[in-house]
């Protein structure tokens, strides 16, 4: 670990409170507002407006040597010496690329997602990084927007406890230990419920939906020491979140009580002109500074328009001290103060071996297994004379990284095909043909050579999906189809009669429906980052057993979205006695009542696979599910447990999940809710029994009148290895005489 060099000899135990108000009452105006400023590392006359104190943080610089030389400048060449906070987008790893965030979120696993983070602050903060903007903690149930990529999917339960994970790994136990970065939650808030799946497009919340579905993450990692906020550039109901006190100050700072510093997102300030929110900029600067926005991101308004708004009483100097002491103390919590240089970074840290082999586990357990007929995974090359690798992400390392994966390198991944090639070695035949120059290409002018590899090949694994540049920001998608020719392309080969493993990288659900009954064995791996090759070769062949699960739903057709497992029951669900398809009905239909309960006449109204899915090459059968009391005081806990048995021949992990269902609310409640998850491994034919403790608090919701409490009343109980399980129990939750009195 480099150790930073001390320029500044403050002891480490100086009070960060006396420190920080003795330097700001040291600090003109301009300088106050030049550490509520953050450029971009191409703006000009950078190092002249460091050298007069008017930056307080630099964003996308990465090189040691630049950040050394623009802390440098903060420290040595400014009044004050007040060093730099550097951010970046760290997103999924900084060299060392992991699986996308929706990918790892596939993992379940809080342990994996940390040490991802945990390596990612390593390799970030070894050039000089000391900020990076993550966790994304948008709750994403419409796989037409880009950004759920970045997400930690549909459920506030995985997605805040993930999101915390995230959070201790780039933080560590100490933000001044020379590997930790501080992170940020972001984008505060609502913004994955984007209309359409468009990204920045408007967002239409009511309170009791944001309250119980989109702010629980933010809450959890503020709860968990995260140490910035990001403002939102979505527009939450008719006032941008940029802008929005109501949610900036009211719910962060006055009912959380949290206390670090907000950056507005890029040039999200002005946008609020753009918005139709703010006449002109001063406004939008008046906006943003009134609501709680303590750091303006790549554009000059704070620093254009805040001295006059100062000096007509709009702005008060009390609230910009305020809002400068959040930067200073996050700079003492991350010891710049004391140390912010960075000696050159080490070779063993980027890409070493450790880092590398996370990359592959954290990819291993990311993958999600969605079909496997007749046992066709996993492979064995003791069997294959001849295999068939065909598809545009095949070999393709850039591709495989996914969104949001800057400091990463294509020549540093290991593709599928070289990592098929490495594992069979001289064993088997294997033949290559990307079939498709891009994943997006509309013709089939490379088919033909995919068709005769496959013909002549004992089995064709195909490696297709959405290059990364169909995924991330802006990159919405108003069909979530297969790209390009990619269907058309299964379906040649499917016609050589060769079977068909297929291999999907993408960074959102993909509308499978029209493929699946042409491949015999489906492994969904999201983007899985540099060391994607080698984790879906050993899961292919069998090294590895596929243990990941869907942390977002799988539509049928792109027109039922939303669509996620924890929705409203309605007055009139769908049910397979109500349901018909119109499409089975051949002759007139005269306007009739067909079914009148809440489905599409031409489409299934469940998912193609549902939230929590995912398949392994052996089986686990659940029963026995039973709690420890059926009646359960307010304010107890109570036990809920099931057995569950490896019943197949493959030793692996399965993945536990708990349910919830408030039956009746003071405000209707979904018909699931994940309260608890647990990877257990079982060898062939062991059984174990899993145990969840609930307490009645974890029940809360916030009701008619925004108050986050638990109702007594019936609840179901679910314990399966997905959202569809039906293995259920139930108790009942009732107030004491004291509760009553509350
Ligand atoms: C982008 C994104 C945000 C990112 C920031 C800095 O527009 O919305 O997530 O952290 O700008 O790159």
């Amino acid at each position: 670990m480099p150790t930073k060099n001390c320029q500044l000899h403050h002891s480490k135990g100086s009070d960060k409170e006396s420190y920080v108000s003795s330097l700001l009452a040291k600090m003109t105006l301009q300088e106050k507002i030049g550490q509520m400023s953050q450029l971009n590392n191409d703006a000009e006359k950078l190092d002249e407006s460091i050298q007069k104190g008017l930056v307080g943080s630099v964003i996308n610089e990465v090189d040691v040597i630049a950040i050394n030389r623009l802390q440098k400048i903060a420290i040595q060449e400014s009044r004050l010496g007040i060093p730099l906070l550097i951010g970046r987008d760290v997103i999924h790893g900084f060299n060392t690329i992991f699986p996308i965030p929706l990918g790892q979120a596939a993992s379940w696993s809080s342990d994996i997602v940390e040490l991802c983070a945990k390596i990612a602050a390593i390799e970030s903060s070894n050039n000089g990084v000391n900020w990076t903007f993550a966790p994304m903690i948008d709750i994403s149930r419409d796989p037409r927007w880009g950004r759920i990529a970045e997400s930690l999917g549909e459920d506030p339960y995985l997605c805040s406890t993930l999101g915390t994970a995230m959070v201790k790994g780039f933080q560590g136990n100490n933000l001044s230990d020379s590997s930790s970065i501080a992170a940020c939650a972001k984008h505060f808030a609502g913004y994955g419920a984007s209309e359409s799946g468009r990204d920045y497009n408007t967002t239409n919340i009511p309170e009791n939906e944001l309250r119980n579905v989109y702010l629980p993450p933010f809450k959890a990692v503020a709860d968990a020491g995260i140490s910035t906020f990001m403002a939102s550039f979505s527009d939450l109901n008719g006032i941008p979140a940029t802008g929005n006190k109501w949610l900036l100050n009211d719910i962060l700072r006055t009912e959380w009580r949290y206390s670090g510093p907000v950056v507005s997102d890029w040039e999200s300030i002005p946008q609020l002109v753009t918005h139709g929110f703010c006449a002109d900029k001063e406004s939008a600067t008046f906006e943003a500074c009134d609501a709680g926005v303590d750091m303006e991101m790549a554009s000059d308004n704070y620093a254009q328009h805040l001295i006059s708004l100062i000096q007509n009483d709009k702005i008060s100097i009390e609230q910009i001290d305020t809002m400068v002491s959040r930067i200073l103390k996050l700079k003492f919590d991350l010891g710049l103060f004391y140390s912010s240089f960075t000696e050159s970074p080490s070779s063993t840290v980027h890409l070493n071996d450790f880092h590398l082999s996370h990359a592959k586990q954290a990819a291993t357990k990311s993958c999600v297994l969605l079909k496997n007929n007749k046992q066709t995974l996993p492979l064995s090359k003791n069997t294959i004379d001849t295999l068939a690798v065909i598809g545009p992400l095949a070999d393709d390392g850039y591709e495989q990284l996914g969104t949001w994966a800057f400091d990463g390198k294509a020549s540093d991944s290991i593709t599928c095909l070289s990592a098929i090639k490495d594992y069979v070695k001289d064993s088997v035949d294997v033949k290559f043909s990307i079939g498709m120059e891009t994943s997006r290409s509309n013709n089939d002018d490379g088919f033909d050579e995919a068709i005769n590899i496959a013909s002549a090949a004992n089995i064709a694994i195909m490696i297709l999906g959405e290059e990364a540049i169909l995924s991330g920001e802006a990159h919405c998608r108003s069909n979530i189809n297969l790209p390009g020719y990619q269907e058309e392309l299964i379906n040649a080969i499917y016609e050589t009669g060769t079977p068909i493993v297929l291999v999907i990288m993408a960074g959102r659900p993909i509308t499978l429906q029209p493929i699946l009954p042409k491949v015999d064995a489906v492994l969904f791996a999201w983007h899985p980052g540099t060391m994607g090759g080698p984790a879906i070769t050993e899961l292919l062949f069998g090294e590895e057993c596929p243990s990941g699960k869907l942390p977002v739903t799988f539509p049928r057709a792109v027109g039922q979205i939303p669509l996620y497992y924890g929705q409203k029951n309605t007055g009139r669900p769908p049910s397979e006695e109500t349901f018909v398809d119109i499409n089975t009905i051949k002759t007139k239909a005269p306007q009739t009542s067909l079914g009148m309960t809440s489905t599409h006449l031409d489409t299934h109204y469940s998912p193609l696979f549902p939230f929590g899915f995912g398949l392994s090459y052996t089986q686990f059968d659940y029963k026995n599910i039973k709690v420890s009391e059926y009646c359960v005081p307010m304010g107890k806990s109570l036990k809920v447990e099931a057995t569950i048995t490896n019943t197949g021949d493959f030793d692996a992990e399965e993945i536990v999940q708990l349910y919830i269902r408030d039956l009746v609310g003071s405000v209707t409640r979904p018909v699931k809710e994940l309260k608890g998850f647990k990877r257990i491994y079982l060898a062939a034919g062991q059984s174990e029994t899993v145990i969840f403790v609930i307490h009645t608090d974890e029940l809360a919701f916030y009701d008619r009148q925004m108050k986050f409490k638990t109702e007594p009343g019936l609840f179901n109980v679910w314990i399966g290895g997905n959202s569809d399980t039906e293995l259920k129990t139930e108790f009942e939750v009732f107030c004491t005489e004291h509760d009553e009195k509350i």
